[in-house]
């Protein structure tokens, strides 16, 4: 019998609170931007991923909850390529070690929350792809050097190989090289952090965000002033607030940024809608909180789909979400709605 050799790992979900939207260069997945997430608990949102390969395999296969998925893709292919690579140079100067990069790998991967509905589903599959595929391999790469892998993949991916606040730099060199994320802190530097999500709907989402950001890029002119001004303000504003423990200038900046991207979207031609009416009343209802507050203690920020993630500070939690449960369920309308509020009760203090 022909041996099986097998890593496994986990990637988290990251939620963005400064947005990536906009590609300089579609094939290397380069931004337009630079941005920033911050990675959910680890137990709530996760993507494991086992990497196995072996010459009793015909082929490399990825199976997603169960269902083959095509590997002939060119991220995916980006991806096993350049790990391949890798592992190619790692062997040719160690010639005793095993010759894994000539073997078909076979992928499994099992999503714990609803695919491709908002939740960032492709930057932790992704990342665990990577992750994974890197571990069975046995290489020494970094996560910023396995970020510049993911990227390839899906350009929010590269966040996802670490675990607290990352800041993905747009960088500046035309092979990408310099295009990978850095953490800005680990998750227990802001022990108090917390987040929840509402879940408005589990569906696929209407427009992709590879597709929808590209149309952006093509018909938006809000677009070109969010990359060029807008957004290395929030950038400098946003790394300063998560260095001072800042909440009120990372909620607002978290906000006006959710605000800035999806009015790109509205300016999109034809319109990108990623907001519903349960998004906007969400909106409103942390409005209502700050106000009630008198400052800023509860941010939303929405990625390509209507669900909704809501920071705030352990110390405001009553506040916050007894507020939010209350406001969700006495709403008139919003009866018999699929909406599901989970607490994510920690920022993921681990990495992958
Ligand atoms: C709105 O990383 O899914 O979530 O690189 O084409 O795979 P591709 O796009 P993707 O876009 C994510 C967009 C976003 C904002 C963000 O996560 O920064």
């Amino acid at each position: 019998m022909a041996e099986v050799y097998q890593a496994s790992t986990t990637a988290p979900v990251n939620i963005a609170v400064v947005k990536y939207w906009g590609k300089r260069d579609p094939k290397l997945n380069l931004p337009t931007n630079s941005s920033v997430s911050v990675t959910l608990s680890q137990v709530d949102l996760r993507t494991h991923t086992t990497a196995a390969c072996s010459s009793s395999f015909s082929e490399d296969t990825l199976l997603l909850n169960s269902s083959p998925q095509d590997v002939s893709g060119a991220r995916t292919q980006a991806c096993f390529r350049e790990l391949r690579s890798l592992r190619a140079a790692l062997e040719s100067s160690n010639p005793s070690l095993p010759k894994l990069s000539s073997l078909p790998l076979r992928i499994v991967s099992e999503n714990n929350f609803p695919t491709a509905a908002g939740l960032a589903s492709s930057a932790a599959g992704f990342a665990a792809l990577v992750r994974a595929i890197a571990n069975l391999y046995e290489l020494p790469s970094s996560p910023t050097d396995l970020s510049c892998i993911a990227r390839q993949g899906s350009g929010s991916a590269c966040r996802s190989l670490f675990g607290g606040y990352v800041a993905w730099q747009m960088g500046s060199k035309v092979d990408g090289s310099d295009s990978v994320a850095v953490e800005l802190a680990p998750a227990s530097h802001w022990p108090t952090m917390r987040a929840l999500i509402l879940v408005v709907s589990a569906e696929k989402k209407g427009v992709s965000s590879t597709s929808g950001m590209q149309i952006t890029v093509g018909t938006s002119e809000l677009f070109q002033r969010r990359a060029e001004v807008v957004v290395p303000k929030h950038m400098e504003l946003m790394t300063k607030a998560i260095q001072e423990r800042d909440f009120e200038t990372f909620g607002k900046v978290t906000m006006m940024e959710s605000n800035s991207f999806h009015a790109t979207c509205l300016d999109t031609f034809p319109p990108i809608f990623y907001l519903n009416d349960v998004s906007r009343a969400a909106i409103r209802v942390v409005e209502d909180i700050n106000r009630k507050a008198g400052k800023i203690v509860a941010a939303y920020t929405f990625d390509a789909g209507p669900n909704a993630v809501i920071y705030f500070e352990e110390q405001n939690s009553g506040l916050v979400a007894g507020l939010f449960k209350s406001a969700l369920g006495s709403l008139d309308g919003w009866q018999g709605r699929d909406i599901e509020v989970q607490e994510a009760t920690d920022v993921d203090a681990r990495a992958v």
